[in-house]
């Protein structure tokens, strides 16, 4: 799935466009909490409305898939009903970022009048729906977005992925021990490549690492990696670091293998090789180690259990993003088995008291931000029986 590069006037068309959707989203909302408001304070009883808001275009859309499979697996497996209440998934488009994101989130919530919305990919649309969400009283289960500061504070915004510098600082340490000389920095711009940058170079200069350079290339926009690989390759690094995923990670391995950077080991938030987008690089991966909070290769009865069900489901083997809305499905499961009144103000409330979740990842539970108290994993990109997969190496925070 490779991007075309879009000319600088459909980019500013582009910035202006988010602007506008999240001034219109921030609009409505100061209207008053009442136009927002998707329930009224008794709710329903036995059934509950849940916006799934995912890419279904742009450079994320194969996490969309992933994501959209993974919570209708779960619903699936549980007649359909979550917490004992039948549940009507109403589907918006999340587009590429904020300017398709933050209209499709406030029509869920303004002409759908869902009780909860579940999804989101994009750091900058999670981010530009947050104050939303919060003030018209709907959580948001965010099932991929990693914004650090996302869940900071609001009593509706929770979270079962990860944290952007999270993921990166979990790598830091192993890789400075690793590496011998200094290690090149590169990511996509926008708020999830830095702070995953970020959260890197935190925990690798703590433990004595030496960063070469950094370089951020336009997200979304960028199909031609090659100036910037050129200055990596000048910096003499010992070895790269990268957020790059979707799309735009086929496009970076391929072309950082075929620049002639092949011997220079490649280390990356695990997104760079998950999924799909593993089997469009091919033998460019092999050898790239990650850090993540998944892997369908993990050697445990639940997960093996998941990736039978899920392969049998859709043809298909699961990722870390199917798994994300898969635990977002579970975690609403054991939050509405404790209401009689469902709406949001309810739901949210009930979130904090769900305990450990038994998951494909391994036992998670919210920490105090809201954020999964969870696993993470070295691992690297082998051929594993004649299929390139995400071998676990060890795990990252024992
Ligand atoms: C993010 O925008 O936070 C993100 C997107 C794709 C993969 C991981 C993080």
């Amino acid at each position: 799935m490779p991007t075309s590069a879009r000319r600088p006037s459909s980019l500013l068309k582009r910035s202006l466009a988010t602007v506008a959707a999240v001034a219109l989203a921030s609009s409505l909302a100061a209207c008053g909490g009442g136009s927002l408001s998707s329930t009224g304070s008794s709710g329903s009883t036995d059934s509950v409305k849940i916006g799934l808001v995912v890419p279904a275009s742009g450079v994320y859309e194969p996490l969309g898939i992933d994501m959209t499979r993974g919570f209708e697996l779960y619903l699936d497996e549980h007649n359909g009903e979550l917490g004992g209440k039948k549940v009507e998934v109403v589907k918006a488009d999340e587009g590429e970022g904020p300017e398709t994101g933050v209209p499709a989130t406030t029509k869920v919530i303004t002409q759908d009048k869902v009780q909860v919305v579940v999804g989101i990919v994009n750091s900058a649309t999670a981010l530009g729906v947050k104050d939303t969400l919060t003030r018209s009283k709907v959580p948001l289960v965010v099932a991929n977005a990693g914004a650090d500061q996302l869940t900071d504070g609001s009593a509706y915004l929770w979270r079962t992925s990860f944290t952007n510098g999270g993921v990166g600082e979990t790598l830091g340490a192993d890789v400075a021990g690793e590496v011998s000389g200094p290690v090149y920095l590169m990511a996509s711009d926008y708020a999830a490549g830095r702070e995953s940058v970020a959260g890197f170079k935190k925990s690798f200069e703590a433990a004595g690492g030496k960063v070469a350079g950094e370089t951020y290339t336009p997200f979304g926009t960028t199909s031609d990696y090659q100036p910037y690989l050129t200055k990596a390759q000048n910096s003499k690094a010992a070895a790269v670091y990268v957020f790059y995923a979707g799309a735009e990670a086929v496009n970076f391995v391929k072309q950082y293998s075929s620049f002639g950077m092949k011997d220079v080991p490649l280390y990356a938030a695990g997104f760079l090789t998950e999924g799909g987008v593993l089997e469009a690089q091919g033998a460019a991966a092999l050898g790239i180690k990650t850090a993540l909070h998944y892997s369908n290769l993990i050697d445990t009865p639940e997960n093996k259990n998941f990736v039978a069900a899920y392969t049998k489901a859709y043809d298909a083997a699961p990722t870390v993003y199917a798994v994300q809305a898969y635990d977002a499905a579970a975690a609403l499961d054991a939050a509405l088995e404790k209401l009689d009144s469902v709406n949001g103000e309810s739901i949210a409330e009930a979130l904090g008291d769900i305990g450990e979740i038994a998951s494909p990842r391994g036992p998670w539970s919210f920490d105090e931000k809201h954020n999964p108290d969870q696993p993470y994993f070295l691992r690297e990109v082998k051929d594993v029986g004649g299929t390139l997969g995400n071998a676990v190496l060890s795990q990252l925070n024992e």
